[in-house]
C-alpha cells in the first residue's frame, strides 16, 4: 500500500489583515510528515507572517490551520509549541551567556525550564540526544564554547540544534542562512535535509544556491499570495517567477537579507 500520508500540515484558504493592509491573501497549503517545503519570495511577501500565523503570534482574519488532525487556529502560541511546532527566527537566539551544550540542554523538550536544567540532574537520555544533535550539527568541538563567541555561522547552527532538540515534528526556519558565506550555506542545507528522517520542515530563504542544495518542493509568495508552486526547476523555468523575484541578483538577496 502507498497510501499518501496525511498532512502534518494544512492552510486552508488563511488571510491575515494588520489594519487593511493584507500580509497574506488566501493562502492555501499543506506539508506532509517528514517533509520539506521551501518558501521564498521577494522582501515583504509575507514569508515571516506565513510562520507567525502558524504558531500563533499572528491570527489570521480568516481560513483554517490544522496540525495533526487538530484546528490550531485560534490555540495560544505556547499550546501550540506543546503540539509539536517550533520555529527559529531570523536573527539567531542563542542564549550568549551559556555553553554550546547548555544552550542545547536548555532547549530540550522536557527539559523547558532553565532552573531545572541547572539545578537537577539531566537524565543520560537527554544528555544522549544533545550529544547527537551536537554532531549532526558540527559542533562537538566546540560544545563548551560560549555561545557568544561562536562564528556568525555556528551561532545558527546552534539554533538549528535548538529546534531539533525540542523534538518538535515539524520545524519552521526562516532564513538559517542570513549572513552566511557559500560553504555555510551549503553546510546548513545538508543539516537540513539529515533532519527529515524525523521532522517536517518549513524553510524560508533568499538564497537561491540553497533552495537548489535543498531541491525540495518550493512554494513563491509574492505580495501575500502564492505565485507559483512546483521543484526547483519548474520555479527557475517559470516567466513570472522570474519576472517578481528570480531577476533579482544574487547580491540583491545578500543585501535584503
Ligand atoms: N505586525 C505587523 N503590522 C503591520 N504590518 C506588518 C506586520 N508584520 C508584517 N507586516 C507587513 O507585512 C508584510 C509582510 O511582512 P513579512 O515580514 O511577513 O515579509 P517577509 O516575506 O518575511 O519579508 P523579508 O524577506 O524582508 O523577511 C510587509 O509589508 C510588512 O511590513
Ligand atoms: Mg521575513
Amino acid at each position: 500500500m502507498n497510501a499518501t500520508p496525511a498532512p502534518i500540515l494544512m492552510m486552508e484558504h488563511v488571510t491575515v489583515d494588520f489594519d487593511g493592509f493584507k500580509a497574506l491573501t488566501d493562502v492555501s497549503l499543506s506539508l506532509s510528515p517528514c517533509a520539506l517545503r521551501v518558501l521564498i519570495g521577494p522582501n515583504g511577501a509575507g514569508k515571516s507572517t506565513l510562520c507567525d500565523t502558524i504558531i500563533g503570534r499572528v491570527r489570521p482574519s480568516s481560513g483554517k490551520i490544522t496540525f495533526k488532525d487538530e484546528v490550531i487556529t485560534d490555540l495560544a502560541e505556547q499550546e501550540i509549541v506543546r503540539r509539536g511546532i517550533c520555529r527559529k527566527f531570523q536573527t539567531p537566539g542563542v542564549l550568549p551567556t551559556l555553553s554550546v551544550m547548555e544552550n542545547l540542554l536548555v532547549s530540550a523538550r522536557k527539559n523547558r525550564s532553565f532552573f531545572r536544567t541547572f539545578t537537577t540532574k539531566v537524565p543520560a537520555e537527554e544528555r544522549e540526544s544533545a550529544e547527537s544533535i551536537l554532531e549532526k550539527i558540527g559542533l562537538t568541538d566546540r560544545r563548551d564554547v560560549i555561545a557568544a563567541d561562536l562564528a556568525h555561522g555556528e551561532k545558527q547552527w546552534l539554533e538549528i540544534g535548538m529546534v531539533v532538540a525540542t523534538d518538535a515534528d515539524l520545524l519552521l526556519l526562516d532564513e538559517p542562512t542570513a549572513g552566511m558565506g557559500p560553504q555555510d550555506t551549503q553546510r546548513t542545507a545538508e543539516l537540513i535535509l539529515s533532519l527529515l528522517g524525523r521532522h517536517a520542515v518549513l524553510v524560508i530563504d533568499h538564497d537561491m544556491s540553497f533552495v537548489e542544495a535543498l531541491n525540495g518542493y518550493v512554494t513563491v509568495l509574492h505580495q501575500g499570495q502564492i505565485l507559483k508552486e512546483g521543484s526547483v526547476a519548474e520555479i527557475r523555468a517559470d516567466p513570472e517567477v522570474t519576472a517578481v523575484y528570480l531577476g533579482r541578483s544574487d547580491d540583491d538577496d545578500a543585501a535584503a537579507a
